[in-house]
């Protein structure tokens, strides 16, 4: 027990300590005198997020009185950039126990990142500071965009994220599928979409413009049992109702309430909403509620009580075991998820108006889950429908292993095809092997070249290190050096960059090697002032001012093992990036070259990685000789210049493929500010918006084909040009199938048509559309699943190419009306 009087003692020690502390005792004896007046200046909210070119919230700054404190007290604000604007205008006078509001307002031109602010309070000889966080967020959005080379995409797995409403951990309807404990992985732990809205400013202030979100819709409500584990959906890919919102995400019933408001919240930030789309499949064929599929709330198809075939709305083949086999990649079943039958009227309808309805609730786009397994003929079709609904962006999922994967080919073939981009896989497995396997960087350079020669459009690949079906690159080696290098890189690279969520904050798992489910870790920390947060909020930064990362060529300046210097060039505006990867070895950098004009350039990262300024003196055909330097080990630095465009510089088109009368926008520099026009060939079209780096316009009415699409500003100056294809009409799918074939060994066969979409008859493999696919059921049928202009009449043939060129044709052509909605199917005789 503790001794009372000891206490005492210890108390009136520290009451003798404190007065001779504070200077006012000398007479001892008991009698202090009071305290002298003081007063405190507080700030209400301490945080703001405000986009570019809008006012703040009003922020009330009080002055607390103690003591007797009763004077006047002057508040200046300091840490303000410029481009912001106050009001009242600081200093401003607050008298004791008083208030004052007072609002930010932001410049359009202010870098979207977060700003400490100090109100610094004084009186005589009296002071007291508070200190305020403010977001600079993107101008809100005003309408959907097409042209996303300019984002920065951080990728949610939206159940491991943020909890922002308790009340749907557990709810009714799919009970028991959550741990609040977070220790079960394959349970969900409660992150939802209200967790990703009240994070926003977190996001704002990384300068990140998209986020691509896990599967939002309505998920399978009891846990599959599989080989003796319970899995439950919170990866949201096993969907039971793609028409409805998963109540884990928004709310127990099922509505759109959630989604709708982060969209506005986001879209107010300058926040684009890419939804993730699974269109291959429901959900396990063999345990939860076996593939079972909802129509908002009705059932819908029944994977086990499925009609028979042409009805079937599932296919039920074998599980995938050649992944290079095109046949088995979109016909049989993916792992054990229920496969849909895209050809199938009522599933083509159903896939199509899900996806239509989170356009029409917002979604600026969508990552398309597993194109490679789902019919590649289809996917054209739905491209185009989401085209026809409105302006979007679309990327694709063709999971491989680099440029030599047997199905590489086929992916460059179905994205240049499509038009719909590509996440950059190659590009992703020679990044993990350069950052987290001791790789070497002619790897990621082969591999950037290869890309670049065989995609139309490599600008619009979307790149990426980490994913939620990887390891994380800690996990691989636990190296925080590398990670801000891959960053870095990628950032700068071609390609519109996603960070995995928690990637800035070093998070990792490694257990199981960080395998799915450790890498969908929960994301501990939402800290400000790590170097990868920072590092990605100054390049995103610079990818909106500087159209060379968004639009430019991509050339190699200077390479070894492990140091990579890429050049990034539109036009005259250029940046230069440099990365050192090695732990231990400096390189000497002599014989370096830039297409930067001489002078003096200072890091852009302001020496966040160890960069410095270096030197470029005059040389000739855009070639000018750098000052030799010494890049120390895990160094980073960026160069840049950029400079408005005089005349017109054309970077981006979206979408590439499309019909008469659709939105399309194409993005660049120097468009001017008074409207021009936009030239499909030598027709101009109907220009819809006009902005000097960017233009929407209606796709004219000109005969289908291929055209070069060119800008020409208001005072006649005329861009370069890219290309575009002008589609015959509104795209449905078509089966094709042809009997009575047996082609000699190593032969394949193709279709053509008297149509654009068929290949205008041209026998060539280029052209056409193949090869056909064997029919699993004859030994002399091949099919294949193509996009037709619906209501076009046509005639089509078939032909063979031998293994040594040669081509055998039908003899002559097929009649066919395709159907002018829901899908066709025409059965032919060779
Ligand atoms: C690929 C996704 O990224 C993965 O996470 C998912 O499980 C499969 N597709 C099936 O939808
Ligand atoms: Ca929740």
């Amino acid at each position: 027990m503790t001794n009372p009087r000891k206490t005492w003692g210890i108390l009136v020690a520290i009451g003798c300590l404190t007065v001779l502390l504070d200077g006012c005792g000398g007479s001892g004896g008991g009698s202090t005198s009071p305290p002298p007046p003081s007063f405190a200046l507080t700030a209400s909210p301490s945080s703001v997020l405000v986009s570019q070119g809008s006012t703040s919230v009003p922020i009330e700054l009080s002055v607390q009185a103690s003591n007797g404190f009763q004077g006047t007290v002057s508040v200046s604000v300091q840490g303000l950039p410029a481009g912001v604007t106050t009001s009242p205008l600081f200093p401003l006078s607050i008298s004791a126990g008083g208030n004052q509001t007072a609002t930010f307002t932001l410049a359009n031109s202010l870098a979207r990142g977060n700003y400490n602010v100090t109100f610094a309070g004084t009186s005589g000889t009296l002071s007291s500071n508070t200190q305020l966080l403010l977001t600079a967020s993107g101008a809100a959005i005003a309408g959907p965009a097409q042209d996303f080379k300019k984002q920065v995409i951080y990728q949610i797995v939206t159940d491991r994220f943020f909890d922002g409403d308790p009340s749907n951990d557990n709810p009714p309807q799919s009970p028991g599928m959550f741990d609040p404990t977070k220790t079960n992985w394959q349970f969900y732990w409660g992150g939802d979409l209200a967790g990703i809205q009240q994070q926003m400013a977190y996001l704002a202030g990384m300068g990140i413009t998209a986020i691509w979100m896990s599967p939002p819709v309505d998920n399978i409500d009891v846990v599959a049992n599989l080989s003796g584990t319970s899995y439950a959906p919170y990866h949201g890919y096993w969907a039971r109702d793609m028409q409805q919102i998963s109540e884990h995400c928004g709310d127990v019933n099922n509505t759109w309430a959630a989604f709708d408001s982060l969209i506005a919240a986001a879209h107010q930030n300058g926040i684009r909403i890419i939804v993730d789309f699974a269109a291959n499949d429901t959900n396990p064929n063999d345990g939860g509620q076996f593939g079972a599929l909802f129509n908002n709330g009705q059932a819908f198809a029944s994977y086990q009580n499925d009609p028979a075939p042409p009805n079937n709305l599932f296919h039920h083949n074998p599980t995938i075991t050649n992944y290079d086999d095109p046949f088995q990649l979109q016909y049989y079943t993916l792992d054990d998820l229920a496969d849909l039958n895209q050809e199938n009227t009522v599933v083509d309808i159903y896939l199509k108006s899900a996806l239509v309805q989170f356009m029409h609730h917002g979604a600026d786009g969508f990552r398309l889950d597993a194109v490679k397994d789902v019919t590649w003929g289809w996917q054209y079709t739905l491209a185009n429908a989401a085209f026809t609904t409105g302006p979007t962006f679309l990327y694709g999922e063709w999971d491989l292993g680099g440029t030599s994967d047997p199905t590489y080919p086929d992916s460059v073939e179905f994205s240049n095809r499509s038009g719909i981009p590509l996440l950059d896989f190659s590009l992703a497995n020679a990044m993990r092997d350069v950052f987290a396997n001791n790789g070497d960087f002619s790897e990621i350079d082969n591999t950037i070249s290869q890309e670049n020669s065989d995609f139309v459009s490599p600008n619009d690949l979307v790149t990426f290190f980490d994913s939620h079906d990887l390891p994380r690159l800690l996990s691989v080696d636990n190296d925080q050096n590398r990670v801000n290098e891959a960053l870095a890189l990628q950032l700068a690279c071609r390609g519109i960059p996603v960070v995995l969520y928690g990637d800035e904050q070093y998070l990792h798992n490694d257990t199981d090697g960080g395998n799915d489910p450790y890498n969908r870790l929960w994301m501990s920390s939402f800290a400000t002032n790590t170097t990868a947060y920072q590092l990605i909020d100054q390049m995103a930064n610079l990818r909106q001012s500087n159209p060379a990362l968004a639009y430019g060529t991509s050339q190699q300046r200077w390479i070894n093992s492990d140091v990579y210097i890429l050049e990034r060039q539109f036009f005259s505006d250029v940046v230069l990036i440099a990365v050192n990867k090695s732990d231990t070895i400096p390189y000497n950098i002599t014989g370096l070259y830039t297409a930067l004009s001489p002078g003096t350039y200072s890091d852009y990262l302001n020496g966040l990685m160890g960069g410095f300024s270096m030197q470029v003196s005059g040389g000739t055909g855009g070639n000018n000789p750098v000052t030799t330097f010494s890049l120390p080990t895990h160094t980073v630095s960026v160069w840049q210049s950029y400079a408005p465009a005089a005349s017109p510089e054309l970077g981006s088109l979206g979408p590439r493929l499309a019909q008469a009368g659709l939105t399309a926008t194409v993005g660049g520099d120097g468009f001017g500010l008074s409207p021009g026009a936009v030239l499909v060939g030598t027709t101009a079209a109907t220009v819809q918006s006009w902005a000097d780096s960017s233009v929407t316009f209606t796709v004219p009415s000109v005969p289908p084909g291929n055209y070069n699409i060119t800008v020409e500003t208001n005072g006649g100056a005329v861009s370069n040009a890219l290309p575009f294809t002008a589609l015959t009409g509104v795209e449905i799918p078509v089966t094709f199938t042809v009997n009575n074939v047996s082609p000699p060994a190593g032969a394949a066969v193709y279709l053509t048509g008297n149509i654009l979409e068929l290949g205008n008859n041209v026998q060539s493999t280029n052209s056409a559309t193949g090869p056909l696919l064997a029919s699993p059921t004859t030994t002399s049928s091949w099919f294949i699943n193509a996009s037709l202009p619906a209501g076009a009449q046509i005639q089509f043939t078939f032909f063979q190419v031998l293994t040594d060129g040669s081509v055998v044709s039908e003899a002559t052509s097929h009649s066919y009306v395709v159907p002018t909605s829901g899908v066709g199917s025409v059965s032919v005789t060779w």
